[in-house]
C-alpha cells in the first residue's frame, strides 16, 4: 500500500500581531479613529459642517435653477454667471462631504436631510415671468446664509484644532463673500 504523502510545510510567515489595538473599535466591527481629536470635538464638527453642507447644497440648488429659468434683457450675463457660481459650489460640495466621512461620520445626502439642517428656507417659486433682481436677492441672502454657517463651524474647528476644516472654510468664506459681493453689486 502506497504511503500518504503529508501535506508540505507552508512556508508562509504568521501575521504579524498588532502592537496595540485600534482605540475604541465600533460595534461593526470598524476601526475605531485616533487622529489626535477627540471623539466629541469630531462630533460637533462633523455635525456643523453637516449644516453647512445643508446650505451649500441648498444655494447650489437654487443658483442653477436660477440658471436654468433666468429670463429678461439680463439673461446672458447672469446665465453665465450663475454657471460659474454653481459649477464651483458643486465641486465643492464633494469636499465638504469627504471631509466629514474623515472626521469618522455619514455624510447626510437626502432632499429631506438638507431641508431639516439648512438654514436657508424655501423661498416661493418665481413663476413665469422671473424677476431678475429678486433671483439675485435671493442669491445674496442664500450666499450670507451659507458664510454665517461657515464662521460658526470654523470656530468650532479651531477651538477642536482641526485645520483642514478650518482651511476649508475658509476657503468657503472666501468664495461665498466674494458671490456676495458681486451679486449684491448689482442691485446697487
Ligand atoms: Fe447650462
Amino acid at each position: 500500500m502506497a504511503k500518504k504523502k503529508s501535506a508540505p510545510k507552508s512556508t508562509a510567515k504568521p501575521a504579524p500581531k498588532a502592537d496595540k489595538p485600534l482605540p475604541t473599535a465600533h460595534a461593526d466591527g470598524a476601526p475605531g479613529i485616533d487622529i489626535g481629536i477627540s471623539t466629541g470635538d469630531r462630533r460637533k464638527v462633523a455635525d456643523g459642517l453637516s449644516h453647512f453642507l445643508a446650505d451649500a447644497y441648498t444655494l447650489y440648488l437654487k443658483t442653477h435653477n436660477f440658471h436654468w429659468n433666468i429670463t429678461g434683457p439680463m439673461f446672458n450675463s447672469l446665465h453665465v454667471m450663475f454657471e460659474g457660481q454653481y459649477t464651483e459650489q458643486w465641486t465643492a460640495l464633494d469636499e465638504i462631504a469627504e471631509r466629514i466621512r474623515a472626521l469618522g461620520f455619514k455624510a447626510p445626502g437626502s432632499y429631506a436631510e438638507f431641508v431639516r439642517l439648512s438654514s436657508i428656507p424655501e423661498e416661493p417659486g418665481l413663476g413665469d415671468s422671473a424677476d431678475w433682481r429678486e433671483m439675485v436677492r435671493q442669491l445674496v441672502v442664500g450666499n450670507e446664509a451659507v458664510c454665517r454657517t461657515a464662521r460658526k463651524v470654523l470656530a468650532t474647528a479651531d477651538k477642536a484644532g482641526d485645520d483642514p476644516t478650518v482651511d476649508l472654510m475658509t476657503q468657503r468664506l472666501n468664495i461665498h463673500e466674494k458671490n456676495a459681493w458681486m451679486l449684491r453689486s448689482l442691485l446697487q
